[in-house]
């Protein structure tokens, strides 16, 4: 297949190109580099250095023999995304293009109306690139479980069916999110599921949880070849936080109760779950979602499961509640159901011991570039 990876330079996005380009597809990544922009912009960077596309493209060819071809450029862009568009008529699009950290988009106005202006925008440019070039390709959209927010019953795959004086309709799941990020998801799901309605596109949205780990069969190959690992409060996800924080001797920070219970996954899911949407395809005029997680902890669990692991390697690993700079429930039900991709071939890779040991032996190796002040900056949502 021939598969265009936007936002190919980002955290999930690298590690896609390669999984698709060593299964044989054919991968052009996309990506205007904003998420580095962003990090120096706040004075935050990953915990291990990054090559730039070119190089990470050219090392990945010298061992592989395969190509990943990549273009520079901003998906706001018409010309840009057209371009590509033109050139490569892809058959299938992942969409990872967006300023993906709920902290970034509640900092201030200007933080906030760059993810709006952002993310809307790159998801309507795929949305009439598509239409123009290619109106069969299969577009692969990365939402948030966070679209839900922590609804008092169950969390459904995308869609409820509503019984209403004696009427049924199925209607998106009601979604009420807990930062402007997430809010732009939100609104991204409803721009697909119009031009959906609309011009009959094909769409998989994926509600994916907080993904964790740095590691996939690819990245074994060479070190160079692995993605961002961030531990910062604005672009760091919890549990890689947490592995950082256990290994700097710093207290882990769980915001407020602890009892905020969310979906994750290993990084090599995410692949997966991506790999398993692109080979099976929704019909044309069918707006398909999943919940891509594989399982439920609540943070004081992660902080729990890290602590433990981390005293096995000898660390003295401490847990502090800090008052919860975010709005959100810190007490909730949550039961969201998450059938679809395991009924699609889906073979989780849980949150093991062995797992916990593997971030933690590599978050060692580069203890001597953790930065404390990074830690903890008090982004507070109001
Ligand atoms: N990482 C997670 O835990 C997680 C969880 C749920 C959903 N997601 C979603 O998955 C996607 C990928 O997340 P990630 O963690 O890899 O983030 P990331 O920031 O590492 O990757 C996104 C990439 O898109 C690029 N990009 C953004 N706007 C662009 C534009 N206008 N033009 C060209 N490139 C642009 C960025 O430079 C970056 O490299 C995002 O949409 C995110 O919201 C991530």
């Amino acid at each position: 297949m021939r598969i265009l990876i936007l936002g190919g330079d980002g955290y999930l996005g690298w590690p896609t190109a390669m999984h698709l380009a060593a299964r044989g597809h054919e991968v052009v990544a996309v990506d205007s580099y904003l998420r580095r922009q962003l990090c120096r912009e706040v004075n935050v960077r990953p915990l291990n250095e990054v090559p730039e596309l070119d190089k990470r493209c050219a090392i990945w060819q010298s061992l592989t023999g395969a190509k990943i071809e990549y273009r520079i450029g901003d998906l706001t862009e018409w010309e840009v995304i057209a371009g590509v568009f033109r050139d490569f008529g892809p058959q299938a699009v992942v969409h990872y293009a967006e300023q993906p950290a709920a902290p970034y988009s509640m900092l201030n106005r200007h933080t906030a109306t760059l993810t709006l202006r952002n993310n809307l925008l790159v998801t309507a440019n795929v949305i009439f690139a598509v239409k123009e070039f290619s109106p069969d390709a299969h577009v692969v959209k990365l939402g948030t479980m966070g679209e839900y927010g922590t609804p008092n019953i169950d969390i459904e795959e995308g869609w409820l069916e509503v019984a209403h004086k004696g009427r049924h309709q199925k209607f998106l799941y009601p979604r009420q999110a807990g930062s402007l990020y997430h809010t732009t998801k939100i609104m991204d799901t409803d721009l697909l599921w119009f031009y959906v309605r609309t011009w009959n596109l094909r769409v998989t949205d994926l509600m994916q949880g907080p993904v964790y780990g740095i590691f996939t069969d690819e990245t074994e190959k060479d070190e160079r070849l692995l993605p961002f690992f961030n531990y910062d409060e604005i672009f760091g996800t919890v549990l890689n936080r947490f592995v950082v924080q256990a290994v700097a001797g710093y207290p882990l920070t769980v915001f407020g109760k602890g009892g905020q219970t969310r979906g994750f996954l290993n990084i090599k899911d995410t692949l997966n779950c991506i790999r398993l949407s692109l080979e099976n395809l929704p019909n044309q005029g069918e707006l398909r979602i999943f919940n891509q997680f594989t399982e439920t902890f609540s943070i004081n669990e992660l902080a729990d499961k890290v602590k433990a692991a981390g005293t096995d390697f000898g660390l003295n690993v401490d847990i502090q509640h800090l008052e919860n700079p975010r709005i959100e429930a810190e007490e909730h039900y949550y039961n969201p159901s998450h059938t679809g991709l395991m009924e699609l071939g889906l073979k989780p890779h849980y949150l093991d011991d062995k797992t916990l040991a593997e971030m933690l032996q590599f978050v060692i190796q580069y203890r001597d570039r953790i930065d404390r002040d990074q830690i903890y900056r008090q982004v507070k949502w109001a």
